[in-house]
């Protein structure tokens, strides 16, 4: 946490201060290049100085020698060079030991998640935070034991052969240096130590939350957004129209720290289901995020299934896949499901034989009722004008295009 919020402070403290611009941008440059845990700004192009234990999980994220196929890593799935998001277009990933084994959900962007909150319900009852999609592990370090033994990502078949693997790995004394002589003859501790440095990893590697989008140049008054991109960040804020800031906070916090464009809380939108999900061949299989079956902890709260956390959006012009079954694959569809989910539901939803639209095919009619439909911009009916026209949505589809950080491809406008 320390680097991370470190991190965040000085920025926020070079967006609320009173030096000149050119000196902040200065400094905010070298900041960007890499800050990883000094007060004193680094020159340009140093690398982000990292714990002992990062360095090491630095080594393990591109490490596909710990996998059974011995093809796949943490960065196979979560590329850098797609904002730590999949590569691809699939809707899950293949994983196991022979690469052909499907996976469930699209794959998150690794980026600004270290101020996500542990897993809790808060005083009203509502439930936010935790790590994956249904918010499941407790920390990074949880969540960062589940790949190496999922059956359909890296698929060792124990933590004693994960360990094994990391025996024969190119850092295996640099990971005894930092945890201790003897820490590989322990597979449960070494286990621990190898979702350990993961996490340090990605709580103190600048890249995983750089703050240097053209949104957040803009916040800090050095940058100016095009006019479709302000009409579209209106639209976003507007509890009439977009109220896409309900969920994805797009104001700094009242401490000044540069929004996430997520809440943590999780939501039930009714995304339709995608047949591209291989374990959708058979009609008996749901994900219900938060009640399963990934989850099991809140099996009995039908109230909460179909409901999923709310994602960062920062760096969404790069995703490839939309939502958590990748349904969409552009975000002119995402948008427009928003906008027209209920004016238009034949657009997005199957048929049946009669010809009736099948809405929220991808949920069991009993937990129908949970679907979101009070809040805008989903809070329409047939008959009714969508939300947002179609211009509109364009809009703001252009202003999600300034949330992607500076080594990402800028959206052309
Ligand atoms: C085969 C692809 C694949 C591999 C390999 C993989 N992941 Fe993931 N990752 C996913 C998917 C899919 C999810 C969403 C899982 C869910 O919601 O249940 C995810 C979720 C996560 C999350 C939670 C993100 C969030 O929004 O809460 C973190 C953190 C993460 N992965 C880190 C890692 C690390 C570290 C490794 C290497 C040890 C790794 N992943 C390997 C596909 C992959
Ligand atoms: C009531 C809360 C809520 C509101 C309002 C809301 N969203 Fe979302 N958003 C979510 C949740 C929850 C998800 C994840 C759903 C899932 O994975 O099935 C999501 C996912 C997304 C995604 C997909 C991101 C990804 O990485 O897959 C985009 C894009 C998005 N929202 C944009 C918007 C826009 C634009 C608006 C306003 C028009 C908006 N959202 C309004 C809750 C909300």
């Amino acid at each position: 946490m320390l680097s991370f919020f470190h991190n965040y402070s000085m920025l926020s403290f070079f967006h609320n201060s009173s030096l000149g611009g050119a000196v902040a941008a200065l400094l905010l440059g070298a900041c960007m290049a890499g800050c990883g845990g000094s007060s004193a700004p680094e020159p340009p192009g140093t690398v982000a100085r990292l714990s002992p234990a990062a360095a090491v999980g630095a080594q393990i994220f591109s490490d596909a020698g710990l996998s059974a196929s011995g093809k796949q890593s943490c960065a196979s799935c979560h590329d850098p060079a797609s904002a730590h998001a999949q590569p691809n277009l699939l809707a899950a990933q293949l994983g196991g030991a022979d690469g052909t084994v499907a996976g469930f959900r699209a794959t998150p962007s690794l980026r600004y998640l270290s101020a996500t909150p542990a897993f809790a319900f808060d005083q009203d009852g509502a439930p936010s935070g935790g790590f994956d999609r249904d918010g499941r592990a407790r920390s990074l370090a949880d969540q960062a034991m589940r790949p190496f033994l999922a059956p359909h990502e890296m698929a060792n078949a124990s933590k004693e052969e994960l360990v094994g693997r990391l025996k024969g790995a190119s850092y295996a004394a640099q990971f005894r240096l930092v945890f201790g002589a003897a820490i590989l003859d322990d597979p449960e501790q070494a286990f621990d130590r190898v979702a350990f440095a993961l996490q340090q990893f990605q709580k103190e590697d600048p890249a995983f939350h750089p703050f240097d989008s053209l949104y957040d140049q803009f916040l800090a008054g050095k940058a100016q957004l095009q006019p479709a991109q302000l009409r579209g960040l209106a639209l976003f804020n507007d509890a009439a129209k977009g109220n896409c800031s309900a969920c994805h906070t797009s104001a700094r916090g009242a401490d000044g720290a540069a929004p996430l464009f997520t809440d943590f809380s999780f939501d039930n939108l009714g995304v339709p289901r995608n047949a591209r999900i291989a374990a959708t061949a058979d009609p008996r299989y749901v994900d219900l995020g938060l009640c399963g079956p990934d989850r099991s902890d809140l099996a009995a709260r039908a109230d909460l299934c179909g409901a999923f956390k709310v994602p960062t959006l920062r760096n969404v012009a790069t995703r490839k896949v939309f939502f958590h079954n990748g349904v969409f694959t552009t975000l002119k569809d995402v948008v427009g499901f928003y906008a027209r989910r209920d004016t238009n539901p034949e657009e997005w939803y199957p048929r049946a034989a009669d010809g009736t639209v099948l809405k929220f095919d991808d949920l069991p009619a009993a937990y129908h009722a949970n679907v979101n439909r009070s809040e805008g911009p989903y809070n329409r009916q047939a008959g009714m004008a969508p939300a947002l026209s179609s211009g509109e949505i364009d809009d703001l589809i252009q202003f999600l295009g300034t949330l992607n950080d500076a080594d990402q491809p800028q959206p052309a406008f």
